[in-house]
């Protein structure tokens, strides 16, 4: 196996940074392909939690080389931030061990602005952004006026896009009251970030061709979850991304023949922050009890996140659409103090029985979940890295899930700790 994409298969936050710097030990090159900075990815390594937002889990190891792909939107004053934070934690960002697409989305200081106006203005139905700037630069993007980081490489050139992309934000901002900006502002933020990250430049599809045919080991590291995708997703509370695994492909310029297997990272349970529909949501005491244990709070945004039980029908879904060969399961051992856990196994709607996660917005409010009731283990699982010692009715809900979502473990996480993990096979 010569590369490995991670994705989250529910709404994000599913230990993905946990397993991909658990894989990346035996990877060679580790490459963002979607999202920015609303990503939040903990690690902890040594007694010591690292939250990565942009750069990928990869860099916190030595003599590995990271990729920011071309699908990704680039904060260049978060970038510079994480940089320092890193720097200050002794581990070096350097242009040998980052290389960033000379074709990546900036996120301008306005998308910023924008972000936060119009959730402001929405009241109760903001979606919940974690106010990055995120869907702002997308949209940019997709409508042609964006500024790719190659632009930045000689401002002199640069007037007319910054005229172009001001003239549709000026009517924006007018709009949300916001003040009209001048290019020079613009021009001179640019200025002031270029020299720190245009050394990071790389023409990266071409770095990831070589590398394959070097026959190096490539970990794709997704970020946010399958049901935050712009597609197929809970829409519109999603992200403005596709977070799909076959966007590895896409945001990072290499065939999708080439992604040889597909990792999908599930919680025991599920979370969710932000707005949005969520079956299994709990508004009891067994929902504070999954947040309190699980330390379910934003690693961005610091929000608490909503806690529900395992949706089966949700997770078998993602699965099936993106491709999934095998799940890691994470935050098995959130779950060792509860006498009976729910698993949810189909969902019912007016009376009626359905085994999908119906894509109208209206339809998915109306659900209401069939669960099946699981006896727990009642022991501490925490730490434990071999199958052998967990619990038989632990393993029976491992199985449980796995023969619900139709696709096997072959990970399983027991702690936030890098080294409190079960593989049952190899990975690369
Ligand atoms: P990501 O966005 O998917 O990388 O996930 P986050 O880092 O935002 O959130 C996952 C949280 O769960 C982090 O605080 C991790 O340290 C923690 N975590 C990851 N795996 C486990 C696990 O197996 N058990 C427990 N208790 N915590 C875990
Ligand atoms: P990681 O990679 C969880 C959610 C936001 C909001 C919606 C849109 O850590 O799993 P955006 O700022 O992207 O426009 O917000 O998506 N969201 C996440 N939720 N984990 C994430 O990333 C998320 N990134 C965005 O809360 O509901
Ligand atoms: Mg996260």
């Amino acid at each position: 196996m010569s590369s490995v994409v991670i994705v989250g298969t529910q709404w994000g936050d599913e230990g993905k940074g946990k397993i991909v710097d658990s894989l990346s030990q035996d990877a060679d090159v580790i490459v963002r392909f979607q999202g920015g900075h609303n990503a939040g990815h903990t690690l902890v390594i040594d007694g010591q939690t690292i939250k990565l937002s942009l750069l990928p889990s990869g860099i916190v190891r030595r003599n590995k080389l990271t990729v920011i792909g071309n699908g990704v939107v680039l904060d260049p004053q978060a970038l510079i931030t994480e940089i320092e934070y890193l720097s200050k934690l002794n581990i070096s960002v350097t242009p040998e061990n980052l290389k960033i697409a000379e074709n990546v989305t900036l996120i301008l200081p306005f998308h910023k602005e924008l972000d936060i106006a119009r959730e402001n203005q929405a009241g109760k139905s903001k979606i919940g952004t974690t106010g990055r700037g995120i869907g702002p630069a997308y949209e940019d993007k997709v409508a042609r006026r964006s500024i790719k980081l190659i632009d930045i490489e000689d401002i002199s050139n640069i007037d007319e896009k910054i005229t172009r992309i001001l003239d549709h934000h000026n009517i924006l901002r007018k709009a949300f009251g916001l003040s009209e900006l001048n290019s020079d502002i613009i021009v001179d933020y640019l200025k002031d970030i270029k020299s720190q990250i245009i050394p990071f430049m790389d023409n990266t599809w071409r770095l990831l061709k070589e590398m394959r045919l070097r026959n190096k080991k490539v970990l794709f590291e997704g970020a946010q979850g399958l049901l935050l995708d712009v597609d197929f997703g809970t829409y519109p509370y999603v992200t403005s991304s596709n977070t799909l695994p076959a966007q590895a492909a896409i945001g990072s310029g290499v065939g999708p023949k080439y992604l040889d297997s597909i990792i999908g990272i599930t919680k025991a349970y599920t979370t969710r922050v932000g707005s949005g529909p969520f079956p299994t949501e709990l508004f009891d005491d067994a929902g504070d009890k999954l947040g309190n244990i699980g330390n379910e709070f934003g690693t961005v945004t610091g929000r608490e996140r909503r806690c529900g039980w395992f949706d089966g029908v949700l997770v078998r879904q993602t699965a099936q659409i993106s491709g999934i060969d095998m799940i890691a399961l994470t935050k098995l051992d959130v779950l060792d103090t509860f006498e009976k856990i729910m698993i949810c196994v189909g969902y019912e709607i007016d009376g009626r029985k359905i085994d999908y996660l119906p894509l109208s917005e209206y339809m998915q409010n109306k659900i209401k979940p069939i669960y099946e009731e699981h006896d727990g283990w009642l022991s501490d699982t925490s730490g434990v890295n071999d199958i052998n010692d967990l619990p038989d009715k632990a393993i029976q809900y491992i199985k449980k899930i796995e023969e619900f979502v139709e696709i096997p473990i072959k990970i399983i996480s027991t702690s936030p700790k890098r080294e409190d993990i079960i593989f049952l096979e190899n990975i690369f």
